[in-house]
């Protein structure tokens, strides 16, 4: 049976998606820049290699899926790389991931090698070489074969040592890493372009390769990259080279060159442990002070590595383990204004609905008027959008050139659009204001904000139903909840009897809710959860804290001159202090808090929860170790004390048992507390 013929349409798809991928690689590997979405990158390219599997008569030697990356741009050097820079099969879902775990004991002895897994991070792939210990050359990956020569804006980079440090510096040294900026940073880098009226980048691995591109170093150099290496290139060890990834990482780390950290590296796994590894990075993704795009498996002795062998572009020893992008493309549809509790006007695009790391969304921050005004952005309007950790997402680009003719600028409401009150928008400042104290969506917030489950969690005190008790009941401030009777509440629609006697026991039981709850829920400025505990510990009762100076303040942990001051304001307000009275005379009495404890085995003790715990809540459990006089912390370091560790508990036990920190189960933390006999 002779194969059919390749239509004309597959011709010319196949031309089609050679020319996107192939400007997308130019613009990636010579510019910095994406003019794709990293999805949209991988649908075209994975288009492109099943069409060319599927008519191999098409196949061409140019074509850009036989290539790593794009040939170096003529203004730099060309480095050749000893051995090939590689890049990585992808997979994104387990089954995949242990179907490639399973073909590592193909030739069926039994015994599958052991695993490493690490972030993988979402910057720049770069290759040092070392000789005699000193930088010599640093390059771009390129095409995979032939790089970029960037030795002078790698050198400005503060982590990338210039000399290497200790004992057997090896003759020749090659490592690669990954180039980055921390999400921190690069917030920082986009305010100060953004304030000198320059683009913001979109993200921060475009912002690192836009770095190293540049043509002078001490550009760079204002750039605040970082590098962690992953693997290595060609190397002359001497006596005893490294006989595994693991144990190059080691030495790697005793010459000086950064790498990932030990809680966020795990080794010795097997296929399940490597999957729980995946999984912990995946659930830490949102903490970590970078961006992390999947996880890196590798196969970790160095000579099963060389038996597994390379494909022609990736190794069959590692694979990455993709999670799901942080940036989608969407078209707008709206854009509204929403005015907040201290009466702030938000923009926010109302788009096409699209996945962005992991969840649809339909909503992306604007930030605020200036932010809008300095992206253009307008109704039928492409634009990117980004969600970065947990933050909302946010429109970080527009597209233009595909802007429908016709759309015009978006024209700032000079009115509140809750109230229709005055909005005030000072010239040079960013963020505009509803002037009217009395604005319906500002008294709806605050009472969204006080009912809510981390404040006084008062179930079923929902948007909708808070809407309608400032609308239809008078309701205006949070005493005005303590005043409502059932029968205020059943005629309001859909209310029946039961449900309006069960929300006025449940408003009626949250007037006993813990004094940092109640401290949350009044929206003082500048005073969150934490900040509400620490001031609870510190004053004990609404009173005390009423009654303190800015001196008291101050002396608080973690509370400065900003949090000091706006707790006086807010206390130096009328209508607050009123509407406190309101609370005090409705019922309200937290019980009063008790200062944490002087002495007993936790004070001045660092303490780490982890894994599952049964008989506390992650936040209780904490709650009590304060109260016990113990600092909680995150993650576990030498300075931590004490690990309490549950079911489940993964990175952070291994690295208690290697710092040698004492380590204890729920039950013994209880039993120490003196909670249980
Ligand atoms: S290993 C032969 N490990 O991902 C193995 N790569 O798609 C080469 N990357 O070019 C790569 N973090 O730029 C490896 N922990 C990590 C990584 C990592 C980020 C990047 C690197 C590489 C690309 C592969």
């Amino acid at each position: 049976m002779s194969k059919a013929r390749p239509s004309a349409d597959v011709r010319v798809r196949i031309d089609e998606l050679r020319r996107l991928v192939e400007e997308a690689d130019r613009a990636y590997y010579q510019k910095g820049e994406a003019p794709l979405t990293d999805q949209e990158y991988d649908r075209f390219r994975d288009e492109l290699v099943a069409l060319e599997e599927a008519h191999p008569e098409l196949a061409a030697e140019d074509s850009p899926t036989r290539r790593v990356g794009y040939a170096p741009e003529a203004a730099f050097a060309e480095v050749v790389h000893t051995e090939p820079m590689l890049s990585l099969e992808k997979v994104n879902e387990p089954e995949r991931f242990a179907a490639w775990a399973a073909g590592l004991d193909e030739d069926g002895t039994g015994a599958p090698p052991p695993l490493t897994v690490e972030p993988k991070i979402d910057g720049v792939a770069v290759e040092l070489v070392y000789r005699d210990g000193a930088l010599a050359v640093g390059s771009t990956r390129g095409d995979g074969t032939k790089g970029e020569d960037i030795t002078a804006n790698l050198r400005t980079v503060k982590s990338i040592p210039a000399k290497l440090r200790g004992a057997g510096v090896p003759a020749l040294l090659e490592v690669r890493g990954e180039c980055f900026l921390t999400k921190d940073d690069f917030e920082e880098m986009n305010r100060a372009f953004a304030a000198a009226g320059e683009d913001r980048k979109a993200n921060p691995r475009n912002f690192a390769a836009g770095s190293l591109k540049q043509k002078d170093a001490a550009e760079t150099a204002k750039r605040p990259l970082r590098f962690t290496a992953y693997g290595l290139g060609a190397c002359e060890w001497g006596a005893r080279p490294p006989r595994s990834w693991s144990e190059a990482r080691e030495r790697l780390a005793a010459l000086g060159v950064p790498v990932v950290e030990d809680a966020l590296f795990t080794q010795s796994a097997d296929a399940a442990g490597a999957q729980s590894g995946i999984a912990e990075l995946l659930r830490r993704r949102d903490d970590l002070p970078f961006e992390i795009d999947g996880a890196v498996v590798k196969v970790d002795p160095f000579d099963a590595q060389r038996r597994l062998g390379t494909r022609s572009r990736t190794p069959r020893w590692a694979i990455a383990y993709k999670f799901p992008p942080r940036e989608g493309r969407s078209v707008v549809r709206a854009i509204e204004v929403s005015v907040g509790r201290t009466g702030k006007l938000t923009p926010v695009a109302v788009v096409e609905p699209c996945p962005v790391g992991g969840i649809t969304i339909t909503n992306a921050s604007l930030h605020n008027r200036m932010e809008l005004a300095r992206l253009d952005v307008r109704i039928g309007d492409t634009v990117r959008i980004m969600r970065a950790g947990d933050v909302i997402p946010q429109v970080v680009e527009v597209q233009k050139d595909l802007r429908p003719r016709g759309a015009e600028p978006f024209a700032w409401p000079t009115t509140c659009p809750a109230c229709g009150g005055g909005v005030e928008s000072p010239p040079d400042e960013p963020l505009s204001f509803c002037t009217n104290l009395a604005c319906p969506a500002q008294i709806e917030a605050r009472l969204i904000h006080f009912a809510q489950r981390t404040a006084m969690d008062i179930e079923g005190l929902g948007e909708k139903l808070v809407a309608k008790l400032v609308a239809e009941r008078g309701v205006t401030t949070p005493a005005d909840l303590f005043r409502l009777r059932a029968e205020d509440l059943e005629s309001l629609d859909r209310m029946g009897e039961t449900s309006a006697a069960n929300l006025v026991a449940r408003i009626d039981a949250s007037k006993s809710r813990p004094l940092p709850r109640l401290l949350f829920a009044l929206g003082i400025r500048q005073v969150g959860l934490s900040t509400a505990r620490d001031l609870a510990m510190k004053f004990g009762t609404l009173e005390r804290l009423r009654a303190a100076t800015r001196d008291d303040l101050l002396a608080v942990p973690d509370v400065g001159g900003i949090v000091a001051d706006a707790i006086l304001a807010f206390f130096a307000e009328p209508r607050n202090r009123a509407v406190l009275d309101g609370l005090l005379a409705a019922g309200v009495a937290p019980p009063a808090e008790e200062a944490a404890a002087t002495e007993g085995p936790f004070v001045g003790k660092t303490i780490v929860f982890t894994g599952e715990l049964v008989a506390l809540t992650r936040d209780g459990a904490k709650e009590l170790a304060v109260k016990l006089g113990a600092k909680a912390a995150g993650s576990v370091s030498k300075k931590t004390d004490l690990v309490v560790a549950g079911p489940g508990a993964g990175s952070k036990l291994e690295k208690a048992r290697e710092l040698g920190v004492k380590v204890v189960d729920e039950e013994e933390f209880l039993r120490m507390a003196g909670v249980k006999p």
